[in-house]
Formats: C-alpha cells, sequence, structure tokens
C-alpha cells in the first residue's frame, strides 16, 4: 500500500462527466462505471429499470469499499495500530464528504445509520415528545415514513393525523397548513420524492410555513440524491435522511442530519460500544459525544467509504445532468406508453414531474405477472405492487402498479426495448 492514507476520495479524480454548459453527459462512457449494468442473458441485454428500488453500485464505491478490505481491515475509532487508525481516519475523511455533500454546518451533525428507515426509526424513538404531541405525515409516504409513526401512536405517545395529497399525488399546501392551524403538530415528517410517482413536495415553502407554526420538520430524502441537491442549510429542515442504495452507493448505509440543537435531545436508541466514555459504578454511564453516541457498535466501515466515493462520483457526474438525462428518458417512454389502449400512468401526467418515476396500470391486466413477463420474456426488470405506500392505496384503493424507474447509465436503446416489449404484452 502506498504511503498510508485510505484515500476515499481519490476514487476516479480523472473522471469529470460534466460538459459545459451542456446538460447531457456520455452515457455509454458512464456505463464503463457500473460493472453490473452491461451484462447479458442468452444473448440479450439485462436491462435495469428499478433504481427507485435501488441504483446500481459505480465502480468508485466498490474500489473504496475493497481498499478496506484489502488494505486496512481495522475497527473504527477503537484501535491505535495502523490498520485502525488507517480505517478511523478512512471514516472521519468519509463524514466530511457526506458533510460537505449535504452542506451541514458540520460533520458532527451527520450520524451514520443503516438506512432512511432507521434514520426516521432513530428520531421517532429518540426525539423527547410530551405525551399527546400531534406528528403530521401526508397519506403518500413511504411505509418507513408511515410505520415508525404509527408503532409511536400504538404506544399512546403520539397522536397522528395526514395531510390528503392531491389525486394526482401532488402536495395540497391549503390542507396543509388548515391542519398547521388545527393540529399544531410538534414535528412533520414528509417526503420529498415519492417513491410511487415521482412527484416532488414543495419542501421549501412546507419547511417555511411549519416553521411559522412552531413545527419541526423530518424530510425522507431517500429519493433525492440522485437528481437533486440537498442543502440542509439553504432547505432549514431540522432532520433529513437517506439511503447510500440509492445513491449508487452500497446497500446498508444511511445518514441521518440533524441541526445540532435538535441531536443533542435524541436520547440514545440504541447503546452499546462506541456510545460511552466510560461507565461509573455509582454515577452510571458517561456517553461520548455527537454523533457518535448515536452510532451504537461497530458500523459499516466501508460502506461509509463506499458512500463518500459514489457521492464524489454522483457529483462528478453532476444530479442536474442525471436529472436532465432521465427526465429524457421518462419523456420518452411516456409518450409511447400513453398510446397503448387502457395503460394509465399514475400521479402527474408531465414526465417532468414525475422525474425517475413511469408507475402504470393497464386495464385487466394484473400487474405483477406482466412484470414478471417483462423480466421473463424481454429482460427488463421492473417493479411491480404497493410499493411500500400501503396507507395510499388503503385509503385510496387501487390495484398493484407496475413501476419503471431510470437511473443514469440508462440508455434511449434500452427505453425502447422496454416500450416494445409492453406494447407487444399489452396487446
Ligand atoms: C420515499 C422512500 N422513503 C423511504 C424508503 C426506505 O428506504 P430504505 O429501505 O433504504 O430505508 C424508500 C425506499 O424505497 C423510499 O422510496
Amino acid at each position: 500500500m502506498s504511503s498510508c492514507v485510505p484515500v476515499i476520495a481519490e476514487a476516479r479524480p480523472d473522471m469529470d462527466f460534466r460538459k459545459d454548459n451542456c446538460m447531457t453527459y456520455d452515457v455509454q462512457e458512464l456505463r464503463r462505471e457500473f460493472p453490473a449494468i452491461n451484462q447479458t442473458l442468452e444473448g440479450k441485454p439485462l436491462i435495469y429499470l428499478d433504481s427507485a428500488c435501488t441504483t446500481v453500485i459505480c465502480q468508485a464505491a466498490i474500489d473504496a469499499q475493497l481498499r478496506y478490505y484489502t488494505q486496512f481491515p481495522g475497527c473504527v475509532g477503537r484501535a491505535d495500530h495502523r490498520f485502525g487508525s488507517l480505517a478511523t481516519e478512512g471514516w472521519n475523511e468519509a463524514r466530511v464528504k457526506i458533510a460537505d455533500f449535504l452542506s451541514a454546518e458540520s460533520p458532527s451533525y451527520v450520524v451514520i445509520t443503516k438506512n432512511t428507515t432507521e434514520g426516521v426509526n432513530l428520531v421517532a424513538n429518540s426525539f423527547p415528545f410530551d405525551d399527546g404531541d400531534c406528528v403530521l405525515l401526508s397519506d403518500f409516504e413511504h411505509n418507513s415514513n408511515t410505520l415508525p409513526w404509527l408503532a409511536l401512536k400504538a404506544r399512546g405517545k403520539i397522536v397522528l393525523s395526514f395531510v390528503k395529497t392531491h389525486e394526482d399525488s401532488s402536495f395540497d399546501l391549503e390542507a396543509f397548513s388548515k391542519l398547521l392551524e388545527t393540529k399544531k403538530p410538534r414535528l412533520v415528517s414528509l417526503l420529498h420524492k415519492s417513491n410511487l410517482t415521482g412527484v416532488e413536495f414543495p419542501i421549501k415553502k412546507i419547511i417555511e410555513m411549519a416553521h411559522e407554526h412552531g413545527a419541526l420538520v423530518m424530510l425522507d430524502a431517500a429519493q433525492s440524491p440522485l437528481t437533486s441537491k440537498l442543502d440542509v442549510q439553504e432547505l432549514d429542515c431540522d432532520f433529513l435522511a437517506f439511503s447510500s442504495h440509492k445513491a449508487i452507493g452500497p446497500s446498508g448505509v444511511g445518514v441521518l442530519y440533524g441541526k445540532p440543537e435538535l441531536l443533542e435531545k435524541l436520547s440514545n436508541f440504541l447503546v452499546g460500544g462506541g456510545t460511552a466514555r466510560w461507565i461509573s459504578k455509582t454515577k452510571g454511564p458517561i456517553f461520548t459525544d455527537l454523533p457518535t453516541r448515536l452510532e451504537a457498535g461497530l458500523q459499516n466501515c466501508p460502506g461509509v467509504m463506499g458512500l463518500a466515493a459514489a457521492l464524489n462520483f454522483l457529483e462528478s457526474i453532476g444530479q442536474d445532468n442525471i436529472s436532465a438525462h432521465i427526465i429524457s428518458l421518462n419523456e420518452y417512454c411516456s409518450s409511447r406508453l400513453v398510446e397503448v389502449p387502457g395503460l394509465s400512468i399514475l400521479g402527474p401526467q408531465e414526465p417532468s414531474k414525475r422525474g425517475v418515476i413511469l408507475s402504470f396500470r393497464i386495464d385487466g391486466v394484473d400487474s405483477r405477472t406482466f412484470a414478471k413477463r417483462l423480466n421473463d420474456e424481454a429482460n427488463v426488470m421492473v417493479r411491480a405492487g404497493k410499493n411500500c405506500v400501503h396507507y395510499w392505496f388503503s385509503t385510496r384503493g387501487g390495484d398493484d402498479v407496475i413501476r419503471a424507474s431510470f437511473g443514469p447509465y440508462n440508455t434511449i436503446e434500452e427505453c425502447e426495448v422496454f416500450c416494445q416489449a409492453v406494447e407487444a404484452m399489452a396487446g
């Protein structure tokens, strides 16, 4: 190994996919950086259209993890020997990168979690709610931003209220305003971008309105980092959670950002190694400072280094460029699929309002069977079902959907294969 630095950030310093004054990039060149995307089965390419579920990991993130395992597989923050020191250095560097990615004031405000789900659970279970506090959600949340609050409600701690979204799943600011007045929530917990329709909630406005009414805001940003620059200071959000695996990084790593005065208020949801400085026989435990106080046990060190490398790589492509590319793919597919008899697209009809998502149903067709046929007969991988938005389905009804979702590495040729397959199978 060269000198002694873990170099998580040096993944591909030579790469810069951005082009001056240009909103696109060379997709074929980019695809070389995603090994899983370039496979064939029985002579036909495998086409992955399920990036809203999990993105394909980039080579830079694979390399960063490999570097940890092959060069310094030590224990972060505990061992002073060579492996331990290098691992700690890599871990600290990674946290700095993540904070920088979010424009957080300090790396100390970034808590490492397993995923978005853990971030929401951490806040739900450790924020000092008073009995009877109201938490406000939308009716369009992912189960990961519904179940933790339902569990807290079931324990009698909070009351829950839901903002009903418009028919096309866009956010209803008027209904929200009324609920802020009448329910006086302590905290509002909302998605930024929906995994079912791709609709984006007006979070800047939502946060302003909530703060005017004295409510805190937790953002479920699971679907955001791939196509949006997240600036927690500019947004002024109180908590924000996202997952590495939806941002071309490794699985099993997530991030919870919190304003420092609020993170301070979180009790220790999980305790153990790394969370205590000392356990006094008489006075009990003396806990470590933030953020390690909230990160019990040995964490996914290679995963965090992989995430940092992925974020570097993501920024080298540019989220605006990714968004523009994906919307052009969504426009192409949407304009073709609306012509299919009996096919209806869920959510706003303009593809630009749906971002990476194209969810649809076909009259008289079972969505899961259809998705299975796309996989088996055309090598096209899409998702089908209720996509973990169960509360919305239970209140509005409706059958399962077929969801295609695009990533930075998808091509127009892949979209053509997908459209032709849908047209043939639906006909
Ligand atoms: C909007 C949204 N929130 C939360 C989650 C949960 O993410 P994770 O499983 O990584 O915790 C997802 C995953 O699909 C999501 O799309």
